[in-house]
């Protein structure tokens, strides 16, 4: 009696919830916090401007014309192009929403970081949705067969449920909610780890609490940064290079007015899809073997390649209150060392950091790259 009356309940309970929601598509909970990830200024926008947007009519029309795309796509041949392209944010599209922006007196930052968020968008979907090769194809493919008849009832099936909700989505977000689903298909959510990072006592917490009253004067660097080597067996945490770095690193720091910090940097990298985390298990080591304390160590988990070590890596200084224009030590070996100095143009271009000479960032990665190089030679004749 008590069972029934429960499921009873239950039912009422589901039922009311799916009214309320008047049968628009359902969000889970990774696609938000990832969305504003990966388009912030978008993210910010939208909080101001949630119901004006909509109500431009340049907007409406194209959130018309992309409905019926979507919705034409359904059955369009062949799959998965056909549809992929529909959700793709065209030249024209693009155009649209840029004018809109600037209507909606859209902030600089969004204004000039809208053709990297196209850009984005519609590099997600040719690699997760249509299979198409990444930059680094051995880390960041696809993970099924774009054109098997599996992954194509998957997509025909997402597109379905979410191009015949209603109201639909307006663009851009239509696309970006397509794009964030095809990320957590092919398990990709790495950008949304470790959300309490500044927060956590096991993480960034102490660090960050650290810097608030740090003299940086004292120190001839900012920090040493220890760019992450993945190893490439499977159920490996930590690669003998990655535990080779971090004790030359440990070595440097524990030399007086060093630097303030140690920066391990990494993501889940190598091998594909690896459970661990380059920058955690090199902060473990730290800890649990050169025993360096939590509160000495800021990891920067989320670089995929030595471009992103050094821009994250600079990202990571900015929150910590790092005097601009202090140098950064970084510790590695001399494979990655001839890596680095001929990466700094690769790292603008490809992580698409607007070179602007009043960019705090930028002011960093010139930082880190000098004039002299701050990539210590260690174990080098040269
Ligand atoms: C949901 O439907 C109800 C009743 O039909 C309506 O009053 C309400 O405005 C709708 N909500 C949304 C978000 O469309
Ligand atoms: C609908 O799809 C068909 C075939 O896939 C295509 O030829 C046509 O141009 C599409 N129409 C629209 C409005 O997208
Ligand atoms: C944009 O800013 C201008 C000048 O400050 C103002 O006149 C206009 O109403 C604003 N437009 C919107 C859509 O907020
Ligand atoms: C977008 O990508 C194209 C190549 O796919 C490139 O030529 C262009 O510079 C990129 N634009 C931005 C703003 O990143
Ligand atoms: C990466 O891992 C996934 C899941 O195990 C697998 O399907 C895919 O083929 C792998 N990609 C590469 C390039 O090894
Ligand atoms: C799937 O794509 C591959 C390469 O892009 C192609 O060789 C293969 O014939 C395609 N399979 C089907 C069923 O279309
Ligand atoms: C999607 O909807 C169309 C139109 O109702 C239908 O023909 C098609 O079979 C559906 N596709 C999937 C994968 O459910």
């Amino acid at each position: 009696m008590t069972l029934y009356a429960s499921l009873i309940g239950l039912l009422v309970g589901l039922a009311a919830r799916a009214s309320a929601a008047n049968n628009t598509a359902v969000v889970e909970n990774y696609q938000p916090q990832l969305e504003a990830r990966l388009f912030p200024e978008f993210t910010k926008f939208w909080e101001s401007h949630r119901t004006s947007w909509q109500s431009q009519s340049a907007i409406s029309r194209l959130q018309t014309d992309r409905y019926a795309r979507l919705q034409n796509a359904s059955s369009c041949h062949p799959l998965p192009y056909c549809l992929v392209s529909a959700y793709a944010i065209s030249q024209s599209d693009q155009d649209t929403i840029a004018t809109a922006l600037k209507a909606s007196n859209a902030s600089g930052a969004l204004i000039s970081a809208w053709p990297q968020y196209v850009n984005g968008t519609n590099h997600i979907l040719r690699v997760y949705g249509d299979g198409d090769s990444p930059l680094y194809p051995e880390i960041d493919s696809i993970s099924y067969t774009a054109n098997s008849s599996e992954y194509e009832l998957f997509l025909g099936t997402l597109n379905n449920f979410t191009a015949m909700s209603q109201p639909p989505l307006p663009p851009p977000l239509d696309a970006f909610a397509f794009a964030s689903s095809l990320l957590s298909a092919n398990d990709r959510l790495e950008a949304i780890a470790y959300p309490d990072l500044w927060t956590s006592p096991t993480l960034n917490g102490p660090a960050l609490r650290r810097s608030k009253h740090l003299n940086w004067e004292r120190y001839q660097y900012a920090a040493i940064l220890i760019p992450g080597e993945g190893p490439e067996i499977y159920g490996v945490p930590i690669s003998p290079l990655g535990k080779l770095r971090s004790r030359i690193a440990a070595s440097f720091f524990a030399k007086p007015n060093t630097a303030p910090f140690l920066i391990p940097s990494g993501g889940n990298v190598h091998p594909n899809l690896t459970t661990y985390t380059e920058a955690l298990e090199m902060s473990k080591w730290l800890q649990g073997q050169l025993n360096v304390k939590v509160e000495d160590i800021a990891i920067e988990p989320y670089a995929r390649h030595t471009t992103t070590n050094l821009r994250n890596g600079a990202r990571v200084l900015q929150r910590l209150g790092a005097p601009k224009g202090k140098k950064v030590l970084i510790v590695t070996d001399v494979s990655q060392r001839d890596n680095i100095m001929p990466t700094v143009t690769a790292a603008v271009i490809e992580t698409g950091e607007h070179i602007n000479e009043n960019d705090e960032m930028v002011d960093q990665i010139q930082n880190l790259f000098g004039e002299t190089p701050k990539a210590i030679s260690l174990f080098s004749n040269s």
